[in-house]
């Protein structure tokens, strides 16, 4: 075991069943998102941002990042555990460069419009996670 992992293990047993490991199960919506509209808040330069540390299977964006791993990598992880790395990516690495997306508590330095607020809303989560559970 890593210490990326004894920290998820040992976040998991503090926070009880909410989550399990590195990994959010369940839907965050209860219902299953659209991978079209996931592929286009991947891509999109105001809303994802993703390709700004990312790569991917991208033709029509020049440029992509190289900041972070190509996001087909995400092939090898289950649906549970892409949610929780969009979700919080700094659950399992807190030092990640990666936004929490879906976390309003604990940030800091929160303009007073956006505090309380996600960077993604749960729909948009659900969609992002279908689209890259496409990838496969
Ligand atoms: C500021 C840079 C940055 C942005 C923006 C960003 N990521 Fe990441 N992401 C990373 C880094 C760096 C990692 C590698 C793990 C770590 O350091 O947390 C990562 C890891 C991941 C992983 C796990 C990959 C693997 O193979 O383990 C996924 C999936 C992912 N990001 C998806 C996304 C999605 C989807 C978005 C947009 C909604 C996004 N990321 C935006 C930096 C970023």
């Amino acid at each position: 075991m890593n210490w990326r992992e004894a920290c998820a293990i040992a976040f998991s047993i503090l926070v009880g069943n909410a989550f399990a490991g590195d990994s959010i199960p369940a839907s965050l919506t209860g219902a299953k998102g659209d991978p079209a509209r996931g592929r286009a808040i991947v891509a999109n330069r105001q809303v994802g941002l993703c390709l700004l540390c990312h790569s991917g299977p991208f033709p029509e964006e020049r440029f992509q990042g190289g900041l972070a791993p190509d996001l087909r990598s995400a092939a090898r992880l289950s649906e549970g555990q892409i949610r929780q790395r969009i979700v919080d990516s700094t659950k399992l690495n807190p030092q990640s460069i990666m936004p929490a997306y879906y976390r309003s508590e604990g940030l800091e330095r929160v303009a007073p419009a956006y505090r309380g607020k996600t960077i993604l809303s749960a729909e948009q989560i659900e969609d992002v996670v279908a689209y890259l559970t496409t990838l496969k």
